[in-house]
């Protein structure tokens, strides 16, 4: 028997009655296994508990740094499917430096990594499949072909669970920007976890460090919760993106600390025609409590790739500390699809060129084929009680010509312009709406209300369905090496 296979029971059970099994399953095992003694048990929330759990070492996995952990992760969750009807399964991954090309999980599945655990992703390209272009985008975004697949990668799945006590994930992305800008890749850089076409997710308590690209991609996805990240990535990283929940419905991003060279995070919902076509939009979204540092990006963008639409998003209490901008829409003639019902209540902001921005002229298109006449609804954008200090431009509101962004509500709002701050604090063109007590004083198209309104932008009350999702606490008994 090669594989050591251990069942582990649930919380329930007494941990006397637990050790038992455990010794008894393992005492009939020959050398290796007798060093497999010590029982851990461990506890955290998730969505779901799972009945079984079995360690990466368990499947030939070393985690020496050097040695490839690709396949031992594939036999790891392929034999661990086997359990997706009963009770579902955990992988555990204990300290250690586990090298690894990219792998799928499975549905009632978790991966839960230790605090000194490091997956690290593999530099060499075999060990990363290509995929077909997102049917929103068309194409690659770094090239017209397809794409690696993510690190960690799932599609049409179900109740999966990536978490831990804190353990990271290094993409170790030097190799892979030196790659794109030396303009060398024949498919576009993977991501460190994308899930497609699925729902009931969690990712949580981990660092991500340095992914090739974007970091977290939920697409084609409901009821997300993504809490308790960690990202880090050099801020001259390319398209280094913390977050990008893209065509997802019901999601919740909570307690989010990001340094990354691309926007924090970045809501998306396809490209062009082929993002129209698809039309899946995304919505229902809270992002509370982020903290951000993205010195050339936004603090959360609503684009570029907008054209399946974008509609009820809700940040509360964002810091952001030297980013570009806080909330920035960026969408283009071409895009179609909308940008609506956009909610921001509290937002601390230190040193950034714009606190709010618009681009009605991204450009960047997927190619040529683009309708022009496709204009992009822009509507409904609410921001209240911010506080931001050493700007150097208050706002820079560009809508489109015979398109202007309309319903535009900036409330309770104190801007400390830098020392060496733009003379004009607010550009504004062909936007609407209203201000109340903002300094300094906004461009003439947003008109002062009175300090009366300054509760004039509206935050909804009522809960999103994916507030009602509740964590439970789940124990383990686990035997280490
Ligand atoms: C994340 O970790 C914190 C403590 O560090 C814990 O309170 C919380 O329950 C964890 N949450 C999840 C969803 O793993
Ligand atoms: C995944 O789900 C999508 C949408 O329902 C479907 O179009 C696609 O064929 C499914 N893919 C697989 C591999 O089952
Ligand atoms: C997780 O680890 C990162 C990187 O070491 C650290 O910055 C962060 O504070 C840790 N988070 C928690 C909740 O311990
Ligand atoms: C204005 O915003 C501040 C936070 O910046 C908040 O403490 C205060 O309650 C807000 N005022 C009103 C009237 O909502
Ligand atoms: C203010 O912002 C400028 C960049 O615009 C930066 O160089 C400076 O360090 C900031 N000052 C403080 C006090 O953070």
């Amino acid at each position: 028997m090669e594989l050591l296979w251990i069942s582990f029971m649930r919380a329930q059970v007494i941990k006397m009655l637990h050790l038992l099994v455990v010794v008894a399953l393992l005492s009939p095992v020959g050398g290796e296994s007798r060093k497999v003694r010590i029982l851990d048990s461990f506890e955290y929330s998730a969505i779901s508990c799972r009945a079984h759990s079995g360690s990466i070492t368990e499947f030939g996995g070393v985690g020496d740094g050097k040695t490839s952990n690709t396949k031992a992760f594939h036999d790891a969750i392929n034999q661990l499917s086997r359990y997706a009807s009963d009770g579902g399964a955990q992988l555990y991954v204990p300290a250690g430096k586990w090298l690894t090309g990219s792998f799928n999980v499975i549905s009632h599945f978790t991966l839960y990594l230790h605090k000194d655990a490091v997956i690290l992703a593999s530099q060499d390209m075999t060990e990363w499949p290509a995929l077909k272009p997102l049917p929103s985008y068309g194409r690659g975004r770094d090239a017209p072909a397809g794409r690696f697949t993510s690190l960690i990668f799932g599609t049409n799945l179900t109740d999966v669970i990536i978490t831990g006590d804190n353990g990271t994930i290094d993409g170790q992305g030097a190799f892979w920007w030196q790659q794109f800008h030396k303009k060398k890749l024949k498919y576009t850089r993977p991501y460190l976890i994308e899930l497609m076409f699925s729902d009931n997710i969690q990712i949580s308590n981990l660092t991500l460090l340095n992914s090739p690209s974007w970091n977290v991609h939920p697409v084609y996805s409901s009821t997300i919760l993504i809490q308790g990240i960690t990202i880090i990535a050099p801020l001259t990283s390319p398209n280094t993106d913390g977050i990008n929940p893209d065509s997802c419905t019901n999601t919740r991003i909570e307690d989010c600390y990001i340094v990354s060279g691309d926007d924090c995070v970045a809501v998306k919902s396809g490209w062009d025609e082929y993002g129209i076509q698809f039309g899946m939009p995304t919505k229902q979204l809270i992002i509370r409590r982020l903290t951000c540092i993205s010195p050339y990006s936004a603090t959360i963008a609503l684009g570029s790739e907008m054209s399946g639409g974008i509609q009820d998003v809700r940040a509360e209490d964002i810091t952001a500390i030297h980013t570009e901008s806080g909330v920035r829409i960026k969408t283009a003639r071409g895009r179609g699809g909308y940008v609506k019902d956009i909610y921001v209540k509290g937002m601390k902001l230190h040193t950034m060129k714009w606190v709010f921005w618009m681009t009605g002229n991204y450009g960047s298109h997927a190619d040529n084929h683009y309708d022009p006449n496709a204009l992009p609804v822009i509507q409904g954008i609410n921001y209240r009680d911010i506080v931001a200090e050493n700007v150097s431009m208050a706002a820079r509101l560009e809508g489109i010509s015979g398109d202007p962004f309309t319903g535009i509500c900036i409330s309770n709002t104190t801007i400390g312009m830098a020392a060496k701050a733009k003379k004009v604090p607010w550009t504004c063109a062909d936007i609407a709406g209203i201000t109340s007590g903002v300094t300094p004083r906004p461009c003439d198209l947003l008109p002062d209300q009175g300090p009366q309104k300054i509760t004039a932008c509206n935050f909804p009350t009522e809960k999103l369905p994916i507030d009602l999702v509740e964590f439970k606490k789940c124990t383990y008994q686990m035997n280490y090496m």
